[in-house]
């Protein structure tokens, strides 16, 4: 889908659906409107477009409520109006979300042209802009490959007509610019979630990631292999790939800005890369595999938040750690029982080898620390205790920095994305030691499962480091409530958030 600026604009860009906006007059209490005067606000329309709407009967019936939408010829070409309601009330993930389903009602054009002054929230121009387009590209993505007779043409060309100086051209066009750079990189991410475990192998994810990454300025990438994290003692890491017919990969990757200077902020990320979760000998019942291809998206996340980051050429500092495998049984495979000495030297007796993510990122912590990052950031679908603490719709937030989770629940807002942060309570850290090991990989019972498993990972950051934990079981996929998500399948929420921490760090 390509996105042409036209400023300056009179007239609409010749395309084969026209796109205006209309609001709802808010009713006045003591003058109530009368039934012959208009109910719209429909400020961005021409003399013409306007004619050709009040011309027909049934035009009268609209009344630019949210979700309603009308359309009718003029001119040759179809004119969708969309209502927004009342324009002081429209907020910008009203916007995005009624921008979600209008992309849905053109998609099936090859064109579109949409007089986009009439699409913002509180009168912020820019803003609303980076919503359209994000909303546009979120919603166009669609899986298909493997589909034999994939889904028709996609619209194509999206003209973004304003009357805004054209003097403006080069602002508002970065801002389309970054927009399409985030939203390409959340539908790089869907793409990695959405593949089969039967083709996304560990060795064929990293392959993937690392050749995406070849042409991004600043980024460099290396992987280490099971020769590589022996040596670097990783056995809980290993512990995991223990069952697997393929090889565990860590992806370190680096972004380093243009300019460096000591005050240049520098962030870790670290993710779950699990690209498909048996159990292992603690087995997952059938239902509850089904879809495990979706414990990487913690890692598809952070790697897509990065992507981003530095095709947007942040100026901050980025390590990102991807520790990747499947968790698999054969007679290799780690039993329970099973206790296993981490890289940073605890030991760990492994009770249950499905709470398998937490051995993974404990080994990729302590490696991120060696770096000595200001804070480090780690996504993983850790527990199904997120989905029955906080649904499928809030992202849980964990930290050993208040500072930090606060940055990062303000970015979530700013993002128009759900997070809330659960405690890591002394009482939860202890749980998790062990009587015959330092550690144990699970707690003692299944209650506040979601920060005892942050309690466990918090054993693997240096106390000198500032570590949030983001739990993404929930929100991770089918996201039915948002129309910019396929409703089943990798959602790319969160990503938008971490590039606003990025942004302000
Ligand atoms: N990948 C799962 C977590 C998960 C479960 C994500 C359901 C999304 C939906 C994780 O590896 C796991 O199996 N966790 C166990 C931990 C338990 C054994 C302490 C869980 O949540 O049941
Ligand atoms: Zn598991
Ligand atoms: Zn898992």
């Amino acid at each position: 889908m390509k996105f042409t600026l036209n400023l300056n604009a009179k007239e609409f860009s010749k395309a084969e659906v026209v796109v205006i906006s209309a609001f709802t007059k808010p009713e006045k209490k003591e003058t109530k409107s009368k039934k012959t005067e208009s109910k719209l606000v429909n400020t961005h329309w021409s003399k013409e477009v306007k004619a050709s709407f009040e011309a027909i009967n049934s035009s009268a019936n609209f009344n630019g409520g949210k979700g309603e939408t009308y359309t009718f010829a003029h001119d040759g070409v179809d004119v969708l109006v969309v209502g927004l309601g009342e324009k002081t009330k429209l907020t910008s993930e009203d916007l995005r979300k009624e921008l979600a389903k209008t992309y849905k009602s053109i998609s099936k054009y090859k064109s579109a042209s949409i007089q986009i002054d009439g699409f913002t929230f509180k009168s912020k121009k820019e803003e609303s802009l980076a919503v359209l387009v994000e909303a546009f590209g979120m919603t166009s993505y669609t899986f298909d490959k493997y589909l034999t007779k994939k889904s028709d043409a996609k619209l194509a060309t999206v003209n973004l007509d304003s009357a805004e100086a054209k003097s403006k051209a080069k602002k508002l066009q970065k801002i389309v610019d970054e927009a399409i750079a985030v939203t390409e990189s959340i539908n790089v991410a869907r793409d990695f979630v959405n593949e089969p475990p039967n083709v996304l192998r560990s060795t064929e994810y990293a392959k993937r990631v690392k050749k995406d990454v070849e042409k991004i300025k600043g980024v460099k990438c290396k992987i280490l292999g099971k020769k590589e994290l022996k040596k670097e003692k990783m056995n809980l890491f290993l512990s995991v790939n223990a069952g697997s017919a393929y090889e565990p990969q860590l992806v370190h990757l680096t972004y380093t800005p243009s300019k460096v200077t000591k005050n240049t902020k520098h962030i870790a990320f670290v993710g779950k890369g699990l690209v498909f979760d048996t159990g292992g000998y603690s087995l997952k019942p059938g239902g509850s595999m089904v879809n495990m291809k979706f414990d990487m998206a913690g890692s598809a996340t952070v790697y897509a938040a990065f992507r981003a980051a530095a095709k947007l050429g942040l100026n901050v500092k980025i390590t990102c750690i991807l520790g990747m495998t499947d968790n698999a049984v054969n007679e290799h495979a780690t039993m329970p029982d099973a206790i296993v000495t981490g890289r940073n030297g605890k030991t760990v007796e492994i009770l249950n080898t499905d709470a398998e993510g937490r051995l993974v990122m404990a080994d990729c912590l302590d490696y991120a620390c060696d770096f000595k990052p200001d804070a480090i950031i780690d996504c993983a679908t850790l527990t199904g205790a997120c989905l029955i603490a906080l649904g499928t719709e809030v992202c849980g937030v964990m930290s050993s920095d208040q500072k930090l989770a606060d940055k990062l629940l303000k970015s979530a807002s700013a993002a128009d994305e759900y997070m809330w942060q659960l405690p890591i309570i002394p009482e939860w850290s202890k749980d998790m030691k062990g009587t015959i090991s330092d550690l144990k990989n699970i707690g003692g019972s299944r209650w506040g499962g979601t920060a005892k498993a942050a309690a466990f990972l918090q054993e693997f950051v240096r106390d000198d480091i500032s570590w949030a934990h983001l739990d993404i079981a929930g929100v991770g996929d089918s996201q039915s409530h948002l129309p910019y998500c396929p409703p089943k399948g990798a959602s790319g929420v969160v990503i938008r958030s971490l590039v606003d921490f990025l942004k302000n760090s």
